[in-house]
C-alpha cells in the first residue's frame, strides 16, 4: 500500500493546497510514484494542475459516491511520476449525499483499497473545515501533515483539528499518526514568524519540521502559470524547502 498523507488544517489559507502541489512535485522528482487527491470543493489544486474544475468527469465525487468507483479510472497524469485525482464543486454535494450513507467516513479508504494502483504516496488536499471530506482523508491516511501559517498562529484551530484526529484515531483509524507540523509562509526577518515557530515547538516539540517554508512571491505566482514552484523557480528558497521536506519524508518515517 502507498503511504497516505492527509494535509489538513481547518483554518483557511494556511498552505494546504500549496503544500500538496509542491510536496507532490518534489516527491515525484525523487522518483516516487505520487498521486495528489483534491478533496476540496474549491478545487484549487485541480485548477493549479491546469484542469478546468467545471468541465470534468471521473473525479473525487465519482470515487466517493459510486460503490465501485476506482482510483485508476479517475486519475490523470500531470507530470513524470505525478498524478492528480481531480476535485470539483460536486464534492460539496458528495458531502451532503454521504451524510446518511452507510460507512460514510470509510468511502475513500475503501475506494483506495479496492484500486490497487502501484503508487508510493497519496497526498490528500482537504477543505478548510472538519467535515466528512476531511474525515474521509483522515480515515484513509496513516499520516497527517499540518501546515500552520507563520503570520497568524491559531492554536485554537490546531487544537480543534487534533481533537478530531483523536476521535478518528480512537474510533475509525488507529493507524493514524502525526507526521509533522509544517511552518509555512515564514518571514525570515519577522519576529512574529519566529515567535509562531517557537510556540509550535513548545507544544509539538520534535513533531515540528526543522525546515520552514519561506514566504516568497514565487510560491503564489506558480499556480497562476499552472506550475509547481519547483518547476516555476527551481532555485527559489521555497522550492528548495519543499525538496528538503520531500527528502525528509522519504528518508525517515517520523513517529
Ligand atoms: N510559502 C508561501 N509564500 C507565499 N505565498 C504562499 C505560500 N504558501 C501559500 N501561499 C499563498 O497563500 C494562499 C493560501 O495558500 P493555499 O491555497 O495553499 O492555502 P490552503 O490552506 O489550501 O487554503 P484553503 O483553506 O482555502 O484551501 C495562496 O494564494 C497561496 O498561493
Ligand atoms: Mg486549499
Amino acid at each position: 500500500m502507498p503511504r497516505q498523507i492527509a494535509v489538513a488544517n481547518q483554518k483557511g489559507g494556511v498552505g494546504k493546497t500549496t503544500t500538496v502541489m509542491n510536496l507532490g512535485a518534489a516527491l515525484a522528482g525523487l522518483g516516487a510514484q505520487v498521486l495528489m487527491v483534491d478533496l476540496d470543493p474549491q478545487a484549487a489544486l485541480t485548477a493549479s494542475c491546469n484542469f478546468d474544475p467545471y468541465n470534468l468527469t471521473r473525479t473525487g465525487y465519482t470515487l466517493l459516491t459510486r460503490n465501485n468507483g476506482s482510483v485508476a479510472s479517475c486519475l490523470r497524469p500531470v507530470g513524470p511520476n505525478l498524478f492528480l485525482l481531480p476535485g470539483t464543486i460536486d464534492l460539496a454535494a458528495a458531502e451532503v449525499m454521504l451524510t446518511h450513507a452507510p460507512r460514510a467516513p470509510f468511502r475513500l479508504r475503501e475506494a483506495v483499497a479496492r484500486s490497487r494502483v502501484p503508487l508510493d504516496f497519496i497526498l490528500y488536499d482537504t477543505p478548510p473545515n472538519l467535515g466528512l471530506l476531511t474525515v474521509n482523508a483522515l480515515v484513509a491516511s496513516q499520516e497527517l501533515l499540518i501546515p500552520v501559517q507563520c503570520q497568524y498562529l491559531s492554536m485554537r484551530s490546531v487544537r480543534a483539528l487534533l481533537e478530531t484526529v483523536w476521535l478518528v484515531h480512537k474510533n475509525m483509524n488507529p493507524a493514524l499518526d502525526l507526521l509533522g507540523v509544517l511552518a509555512t509562509m515564514y518571514r525570515e526577518h519577522s519576529d512574529h514568524s519566529r515567535q509562531v515557530v517557537g510556540e509550535l515547538r513548545a507544544v509539538f516539540e520534535d513533531k515540528v519540521f526543522d525546515l520552514v517554508i519561506p514566504d516568497e512571491d514565487a510560491v503564489a505566482e506558480a499556480p497562476v502559470v499552472k506550475k509547481s514552484v519547483l518547476a516555476y523557480q527551481p532555485n527559489s528558497a521555497a522550492a528548495q524547502a519543499y525538496r528538503h521536506l520531500a527528502e525528509e519524508i522519504t528518508h525517515e518515517r517520523r513517529s
